[in-house]
């Protein structure tokens, strides 16, 4: 199950990374000006879930893991916390890459990715090409005021039909660049495709499929603004009485918020949760949107998958603990996860597992998800399988590839959408 993962370990140790603008001359990480606070570090010893949870719950943010050895996002005091358990942690360098262009855009040779003014565009695109078959809705603004969207796509998209609904989210973290361009492929394999791929058109009539094609615009946009890459995972938002900005989206979420030290109380950390569930307006904003499919009682939506990169994992709740059964997930529950994650994975080749196998999180979206609103909600996290800090970044020769990757596991997602139980042979009474 490992196999796959240990194949990327020598191109791992090859790699050298960046580092974030500011801290890398001086080789410490103080916070600049826009509020960075955290730098890159190796951490040597943690092996195994506990030591994993044990690291996370310094409020370091785990980028990869190789080998039992930690690849991490930290703030100095979170170093100091992780030498003081005993662990090796050593500084990595984030070696920028040139910047071939000035402002706001990703560097001219990874020009294949979208910013967010070019991911709109090919979503008015899309929509003006398939008026049919999409359609768009503001869902509410970023912090600093950009439009978030929910784009769908059905047959007749503008009518709310009674069939199931299938979510997916992604970039709730800024530098996870790809998942918008996974956002990107997903619409317009639905539209291009509809009407000469017999799956498709089945699952385009007879589904609801919502996208939201970047949650965190704000981040995104912030992470490529010099034309060099900042590493940037958090959303934009001042935290009042600090300097620091931002706040991690992905523990944000108002199920088990903060229980579990599977996020930080310290507005420094990546790992911050903010001040309270849903403090992030752009969480508050797609929980709104969730909660709007609420009809007649009843959550429309079935089905979701939370994007973001990497390590190439198809992961299901409960993240906030170790154990396969909690409160709101029984032993068929876990069943049903399982098997159709496992058989998801089956299909782009990235390894199942719980998403608390990784490390402890707490207030994530899939635990919400599913904790709160009953959504049978997987995290994919895609390309690469390890890396540095430069895992978020590949050459944008990939994402062709790298997209197209998932197309059979969410045919398969939406396929089991009408009652995903039944892929462990139980029925859904039609509620
Ligand atoms: N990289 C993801 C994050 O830190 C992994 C989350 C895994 N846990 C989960 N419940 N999905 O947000
Ligand atoms: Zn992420």
């Amino acid at each position: 199950m490992r196999r796959q993962r240990l194949s990327f370990v020598a191109a791992a140790v090859a790699t050298v990374v960046v580092v974030l603008s500011g801290g890398a001359a001086t080789g410490q990480p103080a916070a600049d000006d826009a509020g960075r606070a955290t730098a890159e570090y190796l951490v040597s010893g943690a092996r195994g879930t506990d030591a994993r949870t044990e690291v996370g719950g310094t409020g370091a943010v785990i980028n990869s893991i190789e080998h039992g050895m930690l690849n991490i996002t930290a703030t100095p005091g979170e170093a100091r916390d992780l030498r003081e358990l005993g662990y090796r942690v050593e500084r990595q360098e984030f070696r920028q890459r040139a910047s071939g262009r000035s402002a706001m855009d990703f560097p001219r040779k990874d020009s294949g990715f979208h910013n967010y003014d070019e991911m709109m565009a090919e979503i008015d695109k899309a929509v003006a090409d398939h008026p049919n078959l999409i359609s768009r809705q503001v869902i509410g603004q970023s912090y600093q005021g950009r439009d978030i969207l929910a784009v769908k796509i059905s047959d007749n998209p503008d009518a709310d039909e009674d069939e199931p609904e299938v979510l997916f989210t992604h970039q709730q973290h800024a530098r996870e660049h790809l998942t918008v361009e996974m956002a990107l492929y997903s619409m317009n394999l639905f539209t291009d495709s509809y009407g000469s791929d017999a799956k498709i058109t089945d699952m385009v009539d007879n589904r609801e499929i919502w996208i939201v094609p970047t949650m965190n615009p704000d981040g995104s946009e912030y992470d490529i603004e010099t034309g060099s890459y900042r590493g940037w995972r958090k959303n934009r938002q001042p935290n009042s009485g600090s300097r620091h900005v931002g706040t991690d989206m992905n523990r944000n979420w108002a199920y088990k918020w903060g229980c579990c030290h599977g996020s930080s109380g310290d507005p420094s950390s990546d790992a911050y949760r903010g001040s309270g569930p849903e403090s992030a307006p752009e969480v508050k904003l797609v929980a709104d949107f969730v909660r709007s499919r609420v009809v007649d009682g009843v959550q429309q939506i079935t089905a979701a998958i939370d994007f973001h990169t990497f390590s190439e994992l198809v992961l299901w709740p409960y993240g906030h603990t170790a154990d396969d059964t909690a409160p709101g997930l029984d032993a068929e529950d876990h069943k049903v996860f399982k098997t159709l994650g496992e058989q998801m994975a089956q299909t782009n080749g990235y390894t199942p597992e719980q998403a608390s196998d990784l490390y402890i999180t707490d207030g994530t979206i899939d635990d919400w998800l599913w904790g709160e609103q009953g959504i049978y909600s997987y995290t994919f996290e895609m390309f690469p399988g390890s890396g540095g800090l430069d895992g978020f970044y590949p050459d944008d020769e990939v994402i062709d590839r790298e997209t197209s990757r998932n197309k059979d596991a969410i045919l398969h997602l939406l396929s089991y959408a009408d009652c995903p139980p039944r892929v462990i042979g139980q029925s859904c009474d039609g509620a």
